[in-house]
């Protein structure tokens, strides 16, 4: 088969579609032909050798995948050749095939293309588990959500609206405010122009906030322990700004705070089993129904992933960026009418 290997410079890597070899699949596994995949910045990191995969797990890029099931394993029931599925990965979304644990999969509603697929595992169920069973969010409370237009940010803004809490968030553009607002962001804070920290105490009459999402880190710390309301959360999710942060611990301590740090990849397989399966069960039903929305910004052949991982860098995108596997990955299929 092939799939995108990164070749050795790891500093300027270049991502290339070429032959490896083929995957194989276990007794309660499926193998799928990937349809779509989709770029998310642990994919920039790792090309840089900077995110190594869990252990055993393939060093093929690509944490999702959308497509087709190709056989199945002979402990496998619930599944069929010719289903069309998507599923959160370790690894492996960027080829032609891979290997899914039967427990892993979700089954594409019938008007959703394979990019809408691909679209949702991994930044749905990060923004699902770092809100609600991390950051205990519930309704009527309100969550401050940086890089709000990023993949994770269109999402949890979505799934608190969902949830009845009220979304706050930053991002580094008007385009990008605007698109959060559309998304049910009740305030949208341009952080290259204000200061969130400000703006947050003035929209909660100093109170602050119950729960922040933050891919940030570093520099944001001590402005996210301020912003926060007592008996409130942090939920650290990436450090896009830096690994390191000074904060007054006053503040955690009178405030009587939580600080979380989270990650999903290196979560054991069947704590990931249990989040599908909480996920399908909780908000799924509103994606298929299409209350909640994939957000797509742009789709990408798979060939093109090197340019596809150059304008995530840039920080262009408002959503997901997919990458096509195969031509038509991104068409909603004809269904007839039902009569
Ligand atoms: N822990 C986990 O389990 C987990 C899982 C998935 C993703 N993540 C993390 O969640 C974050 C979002 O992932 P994604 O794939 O959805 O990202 P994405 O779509 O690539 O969006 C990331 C956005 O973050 C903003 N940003 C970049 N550098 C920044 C900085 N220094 N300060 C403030 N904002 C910055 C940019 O938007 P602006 O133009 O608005 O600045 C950028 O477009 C990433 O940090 C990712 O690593 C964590």
């Amino acid at each position: 088969m092939k799939a995108i290997v990164v070749q050795e410079d790891r500093k300027n890597p270049v991502l290339v579609w070429e032959t490896v070899p083929d995957v194989s699949f276990g007794p309660d596994e499926v193998l799928v032909d990937v349809w779509a995949t989709a770029v998310n910045r642990a994919d920039l990191l790792q090309a840089r050798g900077g995110y190594a995969p869990p252990a055993g797990t393939t060093d093929i890029l690509g944490l999702e995948m959308a497509g087709v099931i190709a056989a199945v394993g002979e402990d496998v029931e619930e599944w069929q050749v010719g289903d069309r599925v998507c599923a959160l990965l370790p690894g492996g979304g960027y080829a032609e095939q891979v290997a899914v644990p039967a427990g892993m999969l979700l089954k594409l509603p019938r008007r959703w293309s394979f990019a809408m697929g691909t679209a949702v595992p991994e930044v749905w169920y990060t923004a699902y588990v770092n809100l609600f069973l991390e950051g205990d969010l519930v309704s009527g409370e309100t969550v401050l959500i940086h890089a709000g237009a990023s993949g994770v940010g269109t999402a949890a803004i979505q799934l608190a609206n969902a949830a009845g809490a009220t979304a706050y968030v930053t991002v580094g553009s008007d385009e990008k405010l605007l698109a959060c607002r559309k998304l049910g962001a009740e305030l949208a804070i341009n952080y290259k122009q204000e200061d969130f920290l400000e703006k947050v105490l003035a929209a909660t009459q100093d109170q602050g906030v119950d729960l922040i999402l933050d891919p940030v880190g570093g520099g944001y710390l001590d402005r996210n322990v301020r912003a926060l309301k007592r008996y409130g959360r942090l939920v650290n999710i990436g450090l896009l700004g830096g690994t390191h942060g000074e904060m007054n611990m006053g503040q955690l301590l009178s405030k009587r705070l939580r600080l979380i740090g989270s990650t999903l990849r290196s979560r054991p397989p069947a704590e990931k089993v249990k989040i599908t399966q909480q996920f399908q069960a909780g908000y799924w039903p509103l994606l298929r129904s299409g209350e909640l929305k994939p957000i797509i910004n742009t789709v990408f052949p798979i060939q093109q992933a090197q340019e596809a991982h150059a304008y995530v860098a840039q920080n262009k995108n408002i959503g997901k960026v997919i990458l096509a596997v195969r031509a038509g990955a991104d068409v909603r299929p004809e269904i007839p009418p039902e009569r």
